[in-house]
C-alpha cells in the first residue's frame, strides 16, 4: 500500500485489489467504458458480475500477476492489471493494461501505478520484460510509457475496429535488467 499525492493536491491510496473491491470495481469499469475509446472493450460487453469480478481479483493475487487500484476515499479512480506467463519459457515476460477515471487524467495517477508495477517486477526478479499494446493515435499514453523507458517494437495494422473504423496499435516493451 502506498499513499500518494496527486498533482492537484488531492491524496489517494494505491494498493493491490482484494475480493471486497469487486462491487466498486464494477462501477469503475462501467464508468471508464463511457469515457474513452482507447479501451479494448465496448460498454456493457464484458458482462461482468460481482462474482466474476471477485474471481478475477482472486486470480490476480497469484505470484505472476498484479492487479492494483488507486482509491480516493472509497472510490476507485485508477486500475492497472499485469499478467506474466506461467510456463518456464514465458514467465519472464508479461503484459499490462491501465486506466484512470477521466476526472483524474494528467494528475500523475497512471505514472504512480506504472512506477509501482516496475518496482514490484524488479523486486520479484523473475520478470525481465514488460509489454503493452497501445493505439498509435493515443499520444498521452505513448508519452507516459516512453517516459518510463518503454520502446516501440512494431506496429500492428488494423488491430482495433471501433465504430466502423480500423485503428493500428503499437507494441511497446521495457527490458528489466
Ligand atoms: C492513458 C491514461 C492511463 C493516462 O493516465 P494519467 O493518470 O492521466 O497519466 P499521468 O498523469 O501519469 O501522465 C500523463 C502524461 O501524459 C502527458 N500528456 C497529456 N496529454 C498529452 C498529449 N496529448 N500528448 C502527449 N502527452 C500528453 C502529461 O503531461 C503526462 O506527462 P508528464 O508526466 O511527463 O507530465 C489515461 O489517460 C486513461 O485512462 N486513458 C483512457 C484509457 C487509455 O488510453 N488507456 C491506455 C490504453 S494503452
Amino acid at each position: 500500500m502506498k499513499n500518494i499525492v496527486l498533482k492537484d493536491g488531492r491524496t489517494a491510496i494505491l494498493r493491490r485489489a482484494i475480493k471486497e473491491d469487486a462491487e466498486e470495481m464494477l462501477k469503475y469499469m462501467d464508468t471508464i467504458a463511457t469515457e474513452s475509446d482507447f479501451l479494448t472493450f465496448e460498454q456493457g460487453e464484458l458482462k461482468l458480475t460481482v462474482k466474476k469480478q471477485q474471481a478475477s481479483i482472486e486470480n490476480n493475487l497469484m505470484e505472476s500477476k498484479l492487479f492494483i487500484i488507486v482509491m480516493v476515499e472509497d472510490k476507485i479512480i485508477g486500475n492497472l492489471s499485469f499478467s506474466a506467463g506461467h510456463r518456464i519459457r514465458s514467465r519472464h515476460a508479461g503484459e499490462f493494461g491501465i486506466t484512470v477515471l477521466k476526472e483524474y487524467w494528467n494528475n500523475g495517477v497512471a505514472s504512480e501505478m506504472i512506477g509501482f508495477m516496475i518496482d514490484w517486477a524488479k523486486e520479484r526478479g523473475v520478470i525481465r520484460k514488460i509489454n503493452l499494446r497501445v493505439r498509435t493515435d493515443n499520444p498521452r499514453a505513448i508519452h507516459l510509457y516512453s517516459k518510463f523507458g518503454f520502446k516501440c517494437e512494431g506496429i500492428l495494422t488494423r488491430n482495433f475496429y471501433i465504430k466502423e473504423v480500423f485503428y493500428d496499435s503499437m507494441e511497446m516493451g521495457l527490458l528489466l535488467d
